[in-house]
C-alpha cells in the first residue's frame, strides 16, 4: 500500500469513528470537514511542487491528515485536536504525519497555546513537544495551507481569520497577531515559489466574508 492509499484510509476511518462517537459531526460538517482536508492537501501538494526541495506527494498525505485529531471532539472530550491527532497517527505508524497534526496548531507558539483551553496535562506535554521539534518547510507549509482555505474553498488568510472570527467570536488582538504571522508565512512561500501564492492557487483577493 502506497503512504497515499494509507492516508486515505486513515482519514476513512477517522470520518468513521467520528461518525459513530457520542459526539459526531452533522453530515454537513463532515462534508465541509472532508473538504477542508482535501484542500489543504491540494494547496500543500500545489505550493511544494514549485519550490525546490519540498516533496509534492508527501505534502499531499500530511495536508490530509492534519486534521486527524478531529476523530474526537475537543469540546466534549475536553481534549486538544493537535495531541489526539499526534497519538493516532504515531499508533498507526505514519510519525511525520503525527509531528504534522501536532505543529500545524502553532503557528505562533506562544499565543497558539494561550488560544487553546487545554487541560493541565496537554497543555505541559505541549509545551514540551514543542521544544523538542525544531519547525520545518513541511511544518511551515501545513500551517499556511490550513489557513489558506475556509471549509475547502480556498481564499487569503484575511477571510478566513473574519470568518474564523464570526464563527467563533476570536478577541482583536489575537486576530491581528494571527494574520500578520501568517502573512510572514507566505511571504516566505512566496519567495521560495518565486510568485505570489495566491496568483499561484488562483485565489480571488477581492472576496470578502
Ligand atoms: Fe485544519
Amino acid at each position: 500500500m502506497t503512504e497515499l492509499e494509507k492516508a486515505q484510509n486513515l482519514l476513512d476511518t477517522v470520518l468513521h469513528v467520528r461518525r459513530e462517537s457520542a459526539c459526531p459531526f452533522s453530515s454537513e460538517v463532515e462534508e465541509k470537514f472532508k473538504n477542508h482536508c482535501l484542500s489543504v492537501a491540494y494547496i500543500s501538494e500545489k505550493i511544494a511542487s514549485a519550490v525546490r526541495n519540498l516533496n509534492p506527494e508527501k505534502a499531499y498525505v500530511l495536508g490530509l491528515l492534519h486534521d486527524a485529531g478531529r476523530i474526537s471532539d475537543e469540546k466534549t472530550e475536553g481534549t486538544f485536536h493537535g495531541l489526539t491527532g499526534f497519538d493516532y497517527l504515531i499508533k498507526n505508524n505514519m510519525p511525520s504525519a503525527a509531528r504534522i497534526a501536532f505543529t500545524h496548531c502553532f503557528y505562533e507558539p506562544q499565543l497558539n497555546l494561550s488560544m487553546y483551553r487545554m487541560k493541565p496535562q496537554d497543555y505541559v506535554r505541549s509545551r514540551e513537544l514543542l521544544k523538542q521539534i525544531s519547525f520545518d518547510d513541511y511544518d511551515y507549509l501545513i500551517q499556511l495551507a490550513d489557513i489558506l482555505n475556509d471549509c475547502g474553498r480556498q481564499c487569503t488568510i484575511e477571510y478566513r481569520f473574519n470568518s474564523v472570527a464570526k464563527r467563533h467570536n476570536l478577541n482583536n488582538e489575537i486576530v491581528k497577531m494571527s494574520v500578520s504571522r501568517l502573512n510572514e508565512l507566505k511571504k516566505y512561500f512566496d519567495e521560495k515559489c518565486r510568485c505570489d501564492i495566491y496568483d499561484l492557487l488562483q485565489i480571488d483577493q477581492k472576496i470578502s466574508v
